[in-house]
């Protein structure tokens, strides 16, 4: 870790980076990063949705000014990887039909009141849209107590990065526990 982000903070010194950032990084390897670092990481993207609310990762972030951005914010459902526990979830459907919002919708507008960005993919334009529309209205107590339930479960979890002759050994390792 400590000889590639010196690596990046030399890209940033010389300019040829305006900011740079981390991806996957539990709270943990944050904690880590950020004891080494001269230059603190922009950005740390991570998954993120109603479905696994990474709320540890948040909290280490947030206290040093790393922004969080949510990536998968939909579940990446039709990934091989993915899931549909954003997209088929009972009480985003609920949530959504009492809003009169998709559950697209919903499931951004929730990350965006938590103050993190999210990277939303589509290729299609109607989608694309719908998936800019969530400015002007937002969640009630309600809707948040609701989706405040819905069951927690990393969808990336990274099992090809898991070997006995690496450096991580187990899941476990791999996430230092957040999984
Ligand atoms: N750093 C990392 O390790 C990492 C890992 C995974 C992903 N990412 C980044 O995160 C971005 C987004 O995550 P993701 O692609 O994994 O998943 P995602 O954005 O959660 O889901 C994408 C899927 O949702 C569909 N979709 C989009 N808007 C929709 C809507 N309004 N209604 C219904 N379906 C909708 C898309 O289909 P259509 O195209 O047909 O609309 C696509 O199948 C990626 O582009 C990538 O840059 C980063």
């Amino acid at each position: 870790m400590e000889g590639v982000w010196c690596g990046m903070e030399e890209c940033h010194r010389l300019g040829l980076a305006r900011s740079i950032g981390v991806s996957n990084f539990s709270a943990a390897k944050m904690s880590r990063l950020l004891a080494l670092a001269a230059v603190p990481p922009a950005v740390n993207q991570v998954e993120m949705n109603v479905g696994w609310r990474q709320e540890k990762v948040r909290e280490a972030c947030g206290e040093r000014g790393v922004v969080v951005a949510a990536y998968s914010p939909l579940g990446a459902h039709g990934a091989h990887w993915g899931s549909d526990a954003v997209m088929n979830s009972g009480v985003l459907h609920d949530v959504a039909a009492t809003r009169g919002k998709t559950i697209a919708q919903v499931a951004l507008r929730w990350l965006y009141e938590q103050g993190v960005c999210f990277v939303a993919r589509s290729f299609n334009e109607g989608r694309m849209k719908q998936n800019m529309d969530i400015f002007d209205w937002e969640l009630s107590d309600q809707d948040k107590a609701m989706i405040a339930g819905v069951p927690q479960r990393r969808a990336c979890r990274g099992d090809y990065f898991v070997s006995p002759d690496g450096p991580y050994k187990s899941l476990h390792d791999l996430w230092d526990g957040e999984i």
